[in-house]
């Protein structure tokens, strides 16, 4: 607690009489009346008012912001009611939490009445402030319940094909020859083709990746293929970049929809609805809602998120219409590594709306075998290949009443009884902005690339006049060649080409609906003349993960770096953290995501997408208790790899100390039990030097391979005392106990084994000494030689990094923990191969996955893997929030705040803010020769530490004055050229000699 002190004011203000009786009066009153602080941004489970949730004691938070400095919450009260009629007459007929003392304004569990499916939750808040006055109530906020128990369904899941599940013929390919057009070189690749036939059809895309091989190099390629179906022996001729679909063509997308009435005015409708694919759902000709690319990917073998809309505006009295697109996504298209057809060959929709009637009677419409079906204009969609449309073949009003249906036909009807139907928790992909073109270049006879001038995820917008007929197409890059062409080496399997034929007519608006492209360059070509300047955009789409950091600084390659490195979580946060977005991958790499989340929970709240994200963990670790490479995991990896399955652990962890969430540390601790069982039971003496799956190693890393047992047991260490950690903070003692002792094991064995006794780490790389300072595996006194080692490894290497994916992201805080700040600072603001900034220098817009993904000596990396969106070497964020400004959480959820600013030479000032779940956090300092100003705002309800560089207290002041007489700061100690000082909320603005 901060003592009070009287303020000391100088400040003489020249104002009239009657001003100045106004002005008393008004303090008086809002001193007699009511508290100084005002409670806003109500949420529910981390969202603004959330439709159809399952959790039945969901935790609620809002904000307090006040005026006053040093203002603390002392108490709350919460009122939910059922209607906001109730609500505003004060019945609080489902909770009234009555005057609580507390201090708590986040992770408040609602403990009322049990709630059951459908309820509708309307709420409020007032707190108490530190003089125990109370404060207006916070605006109304909501939330619903979902569908809580299964035979809250009765909707069938239906599919536009009802005979595709049936065996069509077999098919099998005679001959297949993969060639180099007109030079001769031909590679067979027949038996390559017959292995990606599953039930009787295959779909590829024709690439040297693909077929295996690059028959001859910078030649124009093609296949062709004879193959047997249907008791016939057929021939098909297919270029490169191309998709060899057998037998056949596909059919287009279906629009599916259903046409019903309603007999008297609607007071309420909810609409319940998902895939086993990708949908997009209309009623009376009007979209449902905002989300892209909805449901979020999920193991469909076992769960599916469904989503929740009020769709009361949409309905009337009398005939109605709800029609559905309906496409392959994650479920039946093409996904990372060469999956097609994962879960299922035919998406599935399902649709619940239930609608109120003003005389309280009830109505369902669901989706059962009484829909009915149409082929769309969309002709084909997938992630990897792109999307073809055909404007011709629209229909108009096919979501509308009062269609001729006489052309459509039967859907089919498909059981899913083993899969469980979970509500959508966390924010929806989204379009997020919108970019313009920033050149247009001829780059052919018809073809133009147009440059949108930022490396970004989503697609392209077209705008165009031209004659009925007219097929556009658009390519898309992240670079360009040399030769101003397109650089798709890249995509590997992801042709990423979008198809557009023109209706006619004028004024046509178009853009992909179920598919994305990572990329920066797009070239389009077909139409007659040179696109008009708005003719292309950039939809930038991600999950809708609000912003929450903001960093500036004087070095302004540094601001380009953090701009890259919010670009890459943008794209690649896409349903799940993925490790790119541009080639035919797009997986949720756990490694990634593992080194990254710390960083990505600066930039954004990404707190109820890692909610999501964790059951996906959860759902893909093996029964043995090996967490997997990727989650969700499409493949047959069997997972157990060191630094990758320990996201399993570090991903809750993370979220805890971040946002205080002690229930992401309950629903997962089993897991992160069976993992560090499953690395116990797969160790030899604690060492892991066996059974490490396909062990990546620190991925990446530059002519410094640190042993991959020494990884494994460092990771070892690190996950058993998180879990033990975990364990302490749910009150599981005992079990807290026992792995606290089991990290206390290891980290002897890791001694023993790979630390000599003057502190050396076997292998003498980067990552090996940031790995065991950052786990906390050397003895105390050998820490600071080991930063030591650390930093002479950087000097050696000329000032660079060497470290991979793994020790990146621990580099700079432990060089700035063990006293070698100079160095981190260096590593940072270094711009020559390898370094953060060499990318930036070469005008990088995101984070490349390599560290010289493109170099001036020798061009491109290997296009079989370089991609240049990949945020995993952005790891650094943390360090911009987290030690240049300084802002870290002393207490789980920031309520507690750490302001320890790393100032160094090479940086005159840094702007700094993060939003934390208490409020904005935010520093600002500026150096001037040997003084410092260090301006700090710390949000109401918490406090904070502030740690000033000085070399005395009397060299500190704080708002012009000497620092002692400073309203709400409290002196705590000097140490090591830093004065502590311990401040309630407010903005402070502490001045200070530091040299
Ligand atoms: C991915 C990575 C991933 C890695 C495993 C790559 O193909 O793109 O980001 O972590 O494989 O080493």
């Amino acid at each position: 607690m901060i003592a009070g002190r009287v303020p000391q004011c100088n400040i003489k203000i020249k104002m009239n009489l009657s001003k100045q009786i106004i002005i008393l009066g008004a303090v008086l009153l809002a001193g007699i009346c009511s508290a100084a602080v005002t409670v806003k941004s109500l949420r529910c489970e981390y969202l603004s008012n959330p439709l159809g949730i399952d959790a039945t004691s969901p935790r609620l938070s809002w904000i307090i912001t006040s005026n006053r400095k040093g203002e603390t919450q002392t108490a709350y009260q919460i009122l939910v009611a059922s209607s906001p009629q109730l609500l505003s007459g004060g019945q609080a007929d489902l909770w009234d939490s009555g005057k609580v003392s507390s201090d708590e304004s986040s992770q408040i569990i609602y403990s009322g009445l049990p709630l059951v499916s459908r309820e509708r939750c309307f709420w409020k808040v007032r707190t108490w402030d530190r003089d125990d006055k109370v404060s207006d109530w916070s605006p109304d906020a909501q939330w619903t319940m979902g569908l809580l128990q299964p035979d809250d369904w009765q909707a069938k899941w239906i599919v536009s094909n009802p005979s595709i599940n049936d065996t069509n013929g077999s098919l099998l390919i005679r001959h297949a020859a993969y060639e180099a057009v007109g030079q001769g070189h031909v590679v067979d690749v027949t038996a390559v083709l017959n292995a990606q036939i599953k039930q009787g059809r295959l779909k590829i895309v024709v690439n040297n990746q693909t077929m295996g091989g690059d028959p001859a190099l910078h030649a124009v390629k093609r296949l062709r293929v004879e193959y047997e179906y249907g008791g016939r022996t057929l021939q098909k001729e297919i270029q490169e970049n191309q998709t060899l679909i057998l037998p056949g063509e596909v059919s287009p997308l279906p629009y599916l929809r259903k046409s019903f009435e309603l007999k008297s005015p609607v007071q309420r409708a909810v609409l319940y609805v998902t895939a086993l694919g990708l949908y997009e759902v209309h009623i009376n000709g009007q979209r449902v809602g905002d989300h892209v690319l909805a449901p979020d990917w999920t193991d469909y073998r076992r769960r599916v998120r469904y989503q929740t809309f009020d769709v009361t505006g949409l309905l009337k009295r009398g005939g109605n219409a709800m029609g559905a697109l309906l496409a392959d996504g994650w479920f039946s298209g093409h996904i990372g590594n060469g999956g097609y057809e994962f879960y299922g060959r035919q998406p599935a929709f399902l649709a619940q709306l239930e609608v109120t009637y003003q005389d309280g009677q009830t109505e369902r419409i669901v989706t059962d075998d009484s829909w009915r079906m149409h082929g769309s204009p969309i002709i084909s969609s997938d992630f990897m290949l792109g999307e073809d449309y055909d404007a011709r073949l629209e229909i108009k009003g096919w979501d509308k009443p009062g269609l001729d249906e006489s052309q459509w036909s039967a859907v089919g009807v498909r059981e899913e009884s083993a899969l469980q139907l979970d509500p959508q928790v966390m924010p929806p992909v989204r379009e997020l902005f919108k970019l313009s073109p920033k050149t247009i270049k001829t780059s052919g006879p018809g073809s133009w690339i147009c440059d949108l001038g930022q490396n970004m995820v989503g697609v392209v917008r077209l705008k165009v006049s031209a004659p009925a007929g007219t097929r556009i197409t658009l390519r898309h890059a992240e670079m360009l060649n040399p030769d101003g062409t397109l650089y798709t080496a890249n995509l590997r399997g992801a042709p990423s080409i979008d198809h557009y034929v023109c209706h006619g007519g004028g004024g046509e608006i178009w853009q992909p609906r179920f598919t994305f492209h990572g990329f920066r360059y797009v070239e389009i070509s077909g139409l007659a003349r040179r696109p008009a300047q708005d003719a292309i955009a950039g939809i930038v789409i991600g999950s809708d993960t609000p912003r929450t950091g903001e960093f500036a600084c004087s070095d302004a390659r540094l601001n380009q770096l953090e701009s890259n490195i919010q670009w890459g979580q943008r794209g690649n946060y896409i349903s799940i953290p993925t490790d790119c977005p541009q080639r035919d991958e797009r997986l949720g790499w756990m490694g990634d995501a593992e080194v990254f989340i710390h960083t990505a929970s600066y930039n954004a709240d990404v707190a109820a997408f890692f909610t999501k994200w964790l059951v996906d963990v959860d759902d893909a670790q093996s029964p043995a208790g090996a967490f997997s490479n990727v989650s969700p995991n499409p493949s047959n990896d069997k997972g157990g790899v060191p630094a990758w399955g320990d996201a399993g652990v570090i991903c809750p962890w993370t979220i805890y100390e971040m946002y205080g969430d002690r229930r992401v540390l309950e629903r997962h601790l089993p897991a992160m039990i069976k993992w560090v069982d499953f690395l116990k039971s797969h160790s030899d003496g604690l060492i892991r030097d066996r059974d490490r799956g396909e062990d990546f190693g620190d991925w990446l890393s530059i002519h410094a391979d640190t042993p991959k047992d020494l990884i494994g047991t460092a990771f070892f260490a690190y996950s058993t005392h998180l879990l033990a950690k975990s364990c302490r903070v749910l009150g599981r003692e005992a079990e807290a106990d026992k792995y606290d002792q089991l990290f206390a094991d290891i980290k002897t064995a890791f001694n023993q084994r790979y630390v000599t006794r003057d502190g050396h780490v076997q292998g003498e790389t980067q990552c090996g000494y940031a790995m065991a300072l950052k786990f906390d595996l050397l003895p105390e006194d050998l820490r600071p030689q080991a930063g030591q080692y650390l930093a002479a490894d950087i000097k050696a290497k000329g000032g660079h990094l060497s470290t991979g994916f793994i020790g990146v992201s621990y580099l700079l805080p432990v060089l700035t923990q063990a006293g070698q700040a100079d160095t981190a600072y260096g590593l940072l603001q270094q711009d020559t191969f390898p370094s953060w900034l060499f990318s930036v220098k070469q005008g990088a817009t995101t984070i490349w996955e390599r560290w010289d993904g493109w170099t001036p000596e020798k061009g491109f990396q290997n296009p079989g893997m370089n991609s240049f969106n990949h945020y995993s070497l952005g790891s650094c964020g943390e360090y911009l929030f987290g030690f240049i400004g300084g802002i870290r959480p002393a207490s789980p959820g920031f309520k507690t705040i750490l302001i320890d600013p790393v100032i160094r030479d090479g940086l005159t000032w840094a702007k700094t803010s993060f939003a934390s779940i208490h409020g904005k956090i935010a520093t600002a300092w500026k150096v001037k020769g040997n003084r410092l100003t260090l301006e700090v705002v710390v949000p109401a309800n918490t406090t904070a530490t502030v740690i000033v560089p000085a070399q005395s207290i009397t060299d500190v002041t704080e708002d012009g004055k000497c620092v002692t007489n400073a309203k709400g700061v409290r002196f705590l100690r000097q140490e090591d050229g830093k004065a502590l000082f311990e401040v309630g909320s407010g903005k402070y603005t502490f001045a200070s000699k530091i040299k």
